[in-house]
């Protein structure tokens, strides 16, 4: 019997899928009472991976049979040459993968994955999952009954976890608490934006600013849905280079105007949330 009831969840996601699942199996896990964190591959100091007993991989297929990006580095690492056959073989394992079988490379990253983990040693403790977006119950059709049996096997090693009183609280992998800071700044600094301040940019692949030209409904008004055909103007002299396959993502920011406003009706409703406060967000889970 194994007393750190220590599970690892990580993913890689190039839309949030993956993610959005990930943290939600990893929540299910929490209600049991496992330990462990939930993140991105490419957050995971990997070099710990050696050490760890039970995880749990949720990974995308995007491009034309690629990695998401931010399973990139954690991908690479695994597939180094020096890397000894008993590397992993404290790990046992379970790979779900979400992809859409209209692609010719169908969930090739969690198959690509799968099989590397055994090579380096891992045990999978269930058959690779293969999630397909063309089913008609998306991917919930697999992931529903591959989760049953993952956490039916992993209660065999863990026979005090009580799968069968789980609680219904909610578990959020974030912690948000309010720093109420003195205004020394004079909102000088309160518009500047999070991802490029100081040059700085963020892991993302070759972002640009773009300005939005033109924002026409292409529905009618009578219509239910609100259906929009958005412009984007590059705002840097710089040309945009890409190929099929890949993936555009967009980071809306909120107007000043909007802020503005936000604030002023924190202000009418006596709240007391000011612009130069701070948020501190923190991951909740207790493994490291
Ligand atoms: C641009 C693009 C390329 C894709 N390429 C593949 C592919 O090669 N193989 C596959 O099985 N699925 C492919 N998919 C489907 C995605 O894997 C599927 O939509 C998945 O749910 C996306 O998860 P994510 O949001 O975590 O990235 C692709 C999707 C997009 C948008």
């Amino acid at each position: 019997m194994i007393n750190t009831e220590r599970l690892l969840v990580l993913y890689g996601s190039q839309t949030f899928t993956a993610q959005e699942i990930a943290e939600r199996i990893w929540r299910t896990t929490k209600v049991l009472g496992f330990k462990g964190p939930v993140q991105a591959m490419d957050d995971y100091s990997i070099s710990k991976l050696i050490h760890e007993e039970f995880a749990l991989f949720v990974c995308s297929t995007t491009g034309q049979g690629d990695e998401p990006d931010n399973m990139k580095r954690f991908w690479k690492f695994l597939l180094r040459k020096n890397l000894p056959s008993n590397s992993l073989v404290k790990l046992k394992f379970g790979v779900i993968g979400l992809g859409d079988s209209s692609y010719t490379k169908f969930n090739f990253v969690a198959k690509k994955l799968h099989k590397r983990l055994i090579q380096l040693g891992a045990t999978p403790i269930l058959d690779l999952g293969l999630c397909d977006y063309q089913h008609d119950l998306g991917h919930d059709a697999i992931l529903s009954p591959w989760l049953k049996d993952f956490l039916s096997i992993i209660k065999t090693y863990f026979p005090n976890i009580p799968t069968d009183t789980i609680k219904s609280s909610f578990v959020p992998r974030w912690k948000v608490s309010l720093i109420k800071t003195e205004n020394h700044e004079n909102g000088a600094t309160f518009n500047e934006d999070i991802y490029f301040r100081n040059g700085r940019k963020d892991h993302f692949l070759d972002t640009s600013y773009f300005e939005v030209e033109k924002n026409i409904r292409t529905t009618d008004e009578t219509h239910f849905q609100d259906v929009r055909l958005i412009t984007l103007k590059v705002c840097e002299d710089k040309l945009l280079d890409y190929k099929p396959g890949d993936v555009f993502n967009i980071r809306p920011r909120n107007s000043k105007e909007d802020v503005d406003d936000l604030f002023d009706i924190f202000d009418t409703h006596n709240l007391d949330i000011k612009p130069y406060y701070r948020l501190k967000v923190e991951q909740c889970h207790d493994g490291k």
